[in-house]
């Protein structure tokens, strides 16, 4: 069986573009795949985080991640900084990475551009990720379109792994969807929908209530056109909630442009809105009941116990692969 790894930061409520970019892919690969679904909280302290509060949002995910309809019977459900194996492969793979292709990295530039006091884990995350997924011997990582450039320095960092130590790793594929890959701000369409935007009124959380989800469809910026159509180029607000209503509605994108054709973007929002309320309703109501419920912690405890194993055996070929410690 084939094996799965991915994972979501708990730098906040997850977002709507997090969920159709990635977590809506998680559960159908439960049955063909050996899954691991990681709370990758270390990645979250790269920017400055509430200690509270991030310990809230560990759970939070954690729930969300189960209320979404991943099983923790047929998949393995953890936290990074419960498996100690991924700090020490992160540091493996920080001494074979270079300064200058971690300073390509895209969200390296724009999480620091015209910021003082960056840290350095920002710089050096993407060997920590390379680590996460590495170290179940992952074939498959699906995940939204702004982690294709982190998944292919993955890549290399496991070629030249292989090539200079010892053939252990896996060499993975990222796993894009073609729809729903990148899910765009509501009010800046430019750019895409993420959890850390100051601008509330452009993410919608997974969490949020139904008249939250309202407001911020009803004000997401669209054109003066009034025309209801795909167009990329040109209207992308347009074409976001297009590419929002088609994957929740199951309805093809000119599905949706024959049957508001003649019709302003005030009916076409509120079906916006409506399709997003009831795909998130079942979530909601599932999260809400595991939330504080001691099911979650022992779900918890027993993926970080296999995570583990897994883990730890990797992190041993490493080590010895690179003539770290004594030979075990
Ligand atoms: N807008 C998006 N559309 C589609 N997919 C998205 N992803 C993120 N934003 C979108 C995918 O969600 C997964 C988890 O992302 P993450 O939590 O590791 O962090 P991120 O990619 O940096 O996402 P955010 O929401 O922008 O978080 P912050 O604000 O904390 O940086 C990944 O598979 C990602 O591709």
């Amino acid at each position: 069986m084939k094996t799965i790894f991915s994972g979501l930061q708990p730098t906040g409520t997850i977002t709507l573009g997090n969920y159709l970019g990635a977590l809506r892919h998680f559960p159908p690969l439960q049955d063909e795949f050996n899954c691991f679904y990681c709370i990758v909280d270390q990645h979250a302290i790269t920017v400055p985080q509430d200690r509270l509060q991030l310990r809230k949002n560990i759970k939070s995910l954690a729930a969300l991640y189960i209320a979404a309809g991943i099983n923790p019977e047929k998949s393995t459900i953890f936290i990074q900084s419960e498996v100690p194996a991924h700090a020490q492969a992160g540091w493996i793979m920080q001494c074979i990475s270079y300064i200058g292709e971690l300073e390509r990295m895209t969200q390296f530039k724009d999480k620091s551009q015209g910021k003082e006091g960056v840290s350095s884990a920002l710089l050096t995350y993407p060997p920590l990720m390379a680590a996460d997924i590495l170290l179940y011997n992952t074939d498959v990582v699906p995940v939204g379109d702004d982690q294709k450039q982190h998944l292919e320095l993955t890549r290399d960092l496991a070629e030249r792994f292989n090539k200079k130590y010892n053939d252990i790793f896996t060499i993975p594929e990222p796993r894009i969807s073609e729809v729903g890959a990148r899910i765009m701000s509501l009010q800046e369409p430019t750019k895409k929908m993420s959890k850390s935007d100051q601008n509330i009124k452009s993410t919608i959380f997974l969490l949020d209530d139904e008249k939250q989800i309202e407001k911020k469809i009803k004000s997401a910026v669209t054109d003066s056109e009034g025309i209801v159509k795909y167009d990329k180029e040109n209207k992308h607000g347009v074409s976001n909630l297009l590419t929002i209503y088609s994957i929740l509605s199951n309805k093809t994108i000119p599905q949706l442009e024959s049957e508001y054709e003649g019709k302003g973007y005030g009916d076409f929002k509120a079906d916006v809105a409506k399709v997003v309320i009831d795909s998130l309703k079942p979530i909601q109501e599932k999260y809400y009941e595991l939330l504080d419920s001691a099911l979650l912690d022992q779900i918890l405890d027993e993926g970080a116990e296999k995570a583990n194993k897994v883990a730890s055996k990797m992190l041993k070929k490493m080590e010895n692969a690179m003539g770290l410690g004594r030979k075990r």
